[in-house]
């Protein structure tokens, strides 16, 4: 492709892929790489810019990582945040120094000379800055343009060199101007032209998709989700009728989502959609199951072999469409963190299909990269904004076995808590939001007869990437118009009661 790239260096920090979509949303292209980029490799990956990121160490740490000054010398402008900003000093010779304490928050600082990354930023503004060690002395040749009160070096830079370092974040928001800051670096230093916008990435990957996908046959599983809907449609405008899509309906899905997903894919894009229902099957699989992860692998194992006996029908395709999205890109491979839950995807379906290759449209993209394209390929905000939704379904939604009664007790009481949240305006900041089958029953009373039912809990959390969140503080009046509901409308529930638990030390589903 041929767009401007910038190119941030990932030294570990918890903003790093946060900076990456902040350079993404200034309309400026970049990949986030692992620091150890050797200043050749860089010169051949031909950026715009280098962005060194934070991270958790100290530059005189034992294992610290380092960069070898040359990548400083390509004549390639650089910014460094935060600990970015003190291996610049580090490298060149600056002072590095261990504070007493760490300075964490929001802080007043001021710029006492003008440069050109400070450009329509007022004197005094407010920085989110997050760190203990700190430059005291910035390299030779450099100069410092602005301070906090504890940070003598909060902003630091060389014109001629084209290399700053801000000790701040300039990628939160709560740093006023940092997204200012930002877009200074690219378009006033690095000379960046914005390039990157929804509408040149959907043309070019339609062209790029139309010379390699040209009158072959393509194959895609659409789980109802936001990405592989996304990347369905893309190959879809490339590929026209040469791309079947199948759909494996397990039964687990919301209320009327199956219908939609038909609506939307096959009536309206007049794609070639096949849909499996096989709720059935997947029910008579789960019957008597309670273990969470055995009913996930009962799914996932299930799921792949729905698909594969209906790609079977299709015969031999050339290229198998995957809904892989950048994070997956850049995470798969790190850590060896312990599986909490077996998540259940489409990745184990390359092995039951007979194909040539896979395309991944969508794995330079963002998630809110990925949700813009859907647009502008014409998909409905219902597909779009949609909340993420386990692969599992209301299966994990339901504790203890999953049977027809309770999936149909659990759809509908999920049903009123979205159009209640919906009618509300909540849809947009509250993350996921869902109903849950305890399998406890309670005693009520209604209109004088004692009941005996399900007591349905109500899951609302915030958060950026579900890797933490936080419940939703959801007004009473809205939870008790849900509460009223569900226990009017809904069959099979006597009692409602929301979740006041964050991740850690819950997990957002519930099982
Ligand atoms: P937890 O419950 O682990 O969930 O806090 C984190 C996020 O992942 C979603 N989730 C899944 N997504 N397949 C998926 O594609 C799965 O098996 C799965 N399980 C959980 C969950 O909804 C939340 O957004």
């Amino acid at each position: 492709m041929e767009h401007q790239k910038v190119l941030v260096l990932d030294f570990g920090g918890q903003y790093n892929q946060l900076i990456a979509r902040r350079v993404r949303d200034l309309n400026v292209y970049c990949d986030l790489m692992p620091f150890g980029m050797t200043a050749e490799e860089i010169r051949k990956y031909d950026p715009i810019g280098i962005i060194f990121t934070g991270g958790p160490n100290s530059v005189y740490g034992e294992n610290a990582p380092h960069i070898s000054a040359e990548i400083l010398r390509l004549g390639i402008p650089v910014l460094g945040i935060c600990y970015g900003c003190q291996l610049i000093a580090y490298t060149l010779g600056g002072k590095v120094e261990h504070a007493e304490t760490s300075e964490y928050g929001k802080r007043s600082f001021t710029f006492g000379k003008q440069s050109a990354i400070s450009a329509g930023i007022p004197q005094t503004s407010i920085c989110w800055m997050s760190h203990t060690d700190r430059v005291t002395q910035p390299p030779a040749g450099f100069e410092t343009y602005a301070s906090t009160e504890s940070c003598p070096v909060a902003v630091f830079g060389n014109e001629t060199e084209k290399i700053y370092g801000v000790q701040f974040h300039p990628e939160v928001v709560h740093s006023e101007y940092g997204n200012k800051l930002l877009e200074n670096f690219l378009y006033r230093v690095c000379g960046a032209k914005g390039d990157w916008t929804t509408a040149n990435f959907v043309a070019e990957q339609v062209a790029a998709l139309k010379a390699k996908l040209g009158g072959k046959k393509v194959l895609c599983a659409m789980s109802g989700g936001v990405d592989s809907a996304v990347a369905a449609a893309l190959v879809h405008r490339a590929a026209g009728d040469g791309l079947t899509c199948v759909f494996v309906d397990h039964g687990l899905l919301r209320k009327y989502e199956a219908d939609e997903v038909m609506e939307v894919f096959r009536n309206q894009l007049g794609m070639n959609l096949i849909k499996a229902d096989a709720g059935e099957r997947f029910l008579g699989k789960l019957a008597g199951v309670s273990e969470p992860e055995q009913k996930r692998k009962i799914i996932g194992a299930e799921f792949i072999k729905v698909f594969e006996s209906e790609a079977k029908k299709i015969g031999a395709v050339d290229f198998l469409v995957q809904g892989t999205i950048y994070p997956d890109v850049i995470e798969s491979g790190k850590g060896n963190s312990a599986v909490i839950k077996s998540h259940h995807n489409v990745g184990g379906l390359p092995s039951v299909v007979d194909f040539k290759e896979i395309v991944e449209p969508l794995r330079d993209l963002f998630k809110d990269e990925v949700r813009r394209v859907g647009t502008e390929l014409g998909l409905p905000d219902s597909v779009v904004l949609r909340q993420p939704f386990p692969g599992p379904g209301l299966a994990i939604r339901i504790m203890g076995e999953v049977t027809a009664e309770k999936l149909e007790t659990l759809r509908d009481a999920d049903y009123i808590l979205r159009d209640e949240i919906a009618k509300a305006g909540l849809n947009r900041e509250i993350w996921q939001y869902f109903a849950v089958i305890t399998n406890s029953k309670t005693v009520g009373v209604q209109g004088d007869f004692r009941t005996y039912e399900n007591v349905i809990a109500l899951r609302a959390v915030t958060s950026v990437d579900a890797m933490t969140a936080d419940w939703a503080r959801i007004p009473y009046e809205i939870l008790e118009k849900i509460s009223v509901r569900i226990i009017n409308e809904v069959k099979g529930a006597n009692r409602i009661v929301y979740d006041v638990t964050s991740k850690p030390p819950a997990t957002i589903e519930w099982e």
